[in-house]
């Protein structure tokens, strides 16, 4: 069976251990495995906006020996000129790999359905799991490898609704951490979600927290985390967000309930002085740049896992 990466909870916890370790692997030596020597292609695709993915999916395949096909979204139309499961049945005849950012999960899912070939969520409205990857991958190399991260704690602060708090939930869960979601009660993360973290935590040691209040998000945690108020396609909401999620800004009165030594995540873009100060991001505590690093090493290893095991190999 074809492996694909469409939300966090597609790799089980031995299969993130294997991916984590190899990411820092990656680290250590960018050529360690070269699965798309040939070279072959991987489609990559935007729907939206990038930086970070398309500079670390592009130059990551042609680490991994392939060849990195950057597709315009707004040229393709995916789902408007052409079906998703004619696009998928094209792509999958052609290429390896085929990496998507878009909006809908159900529209990532149909990709898989017909593909063939491994795909791999980029970020949708609903999850954004190779950042995850590359989130546990810093903490894994900071902590002392990826056997470090079960037990620990994990504090997200802002919107619990969105696609990273939904992510932390699930990937964080998987590594055996203890999640938590400091979150206003009307950006609560999705219940179905919350409840699968739960289901996964259960199995792991890790453990589910949500609470509205972000000082007990924070209390004690290993590692503080947040992440713009205003996700893509919510420009409109912008000053509505602000009053809201002010109580939730990662600042370094709120960072001082965390551990004197936990680390910063933020996964970029950041917008200063709104979910997270200068002093936070810019502080001696925050591991921000290591984690935009990471997105490259994270996802050579989760493509040479997806193009090494099932009928992908
Ligand atoms: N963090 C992240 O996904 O960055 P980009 O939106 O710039 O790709």
């Amino acid at each position: 069976m074809t492996k694909h990466f469409l939300r966090d909870d597609d790799l089980t916890p031995s299969e993130q251990r294997q991916v984590l370790e190899l990411a820092l692997a990656f680290k250590k030596d960018r050529h360690v495995q070269t699965p798309l020597r040939g070279p072959r292609a991987v489609a990559v695709i935007f729907d939206k906006p990038t930086l970070r993915t398309q500079v670390s999916f592009t130059t990551g395949i042609a680490e991994l020996g392939g060849y990195p096909l950057l597709v315009d979204g707004n040229l393709a139309q995916i789902g408007k000129r052409e079906s998703i499961a004619d696009t998928a049945r094209v792509l999958g005849r052609q290429v390896a790999a085929i990496v998507w950012r878009t909006f809908e999960q159900s529209a990532i899912t149909e990709m898989s359905e017909l593909a063939g070939v491994p795909v791999v969520n980029a970020l949708t409205d609903d999850f954004h799991p190779c950042q995850i990857l590359a989130d546990l991958a810093t903490l894994a190399e900071h902590f002392g490898g990826a056997g470090e991260l079960s037990g620990k704690t994990l504090a997200y602060v802002g919107d619990g609704a969105n696609n990273m708090a939904h992510s932390y939930l699930l990937g964080g869960a998987t590594a055996g951490l203890h999640v938590r979601i400091g979150s206003p009660a009307q950006y609560s993360p999705a219940p179905q979600v919350v409840g699968r973290a739960t289901q996964i935590a259960a199995q792991t040691g890790g453990s589910v927290t949500v609470t509205t209040d972000p000082n007990e998000a924070v209390a004690g945690a290993d590692a503080v985390a947040t992440d713009t108020w205003v996700s893509m396609g919510r420009e409109d909401e912008q000053a509505e967000r602000r009053d809201i999620f002010i109580p939730y800004q990662l600042n370094t009165e709120l960072l001082q309930h965390a551990k004197a030594d936990a680390l910063v995540l933020h996964c970029l873009p950041a917008y200063r002085g709104q979910e997270i100060t200068a002093a936070v991001l810019d502080g001696p505590q925050s591991v921000a740049w290591d984690e935009a690093e990471y997105r490259l090493h994270a996802q050579k290893a989760l493509l040479t896992y997806l193009l090494t095991h099932g009928d992908a190999q």
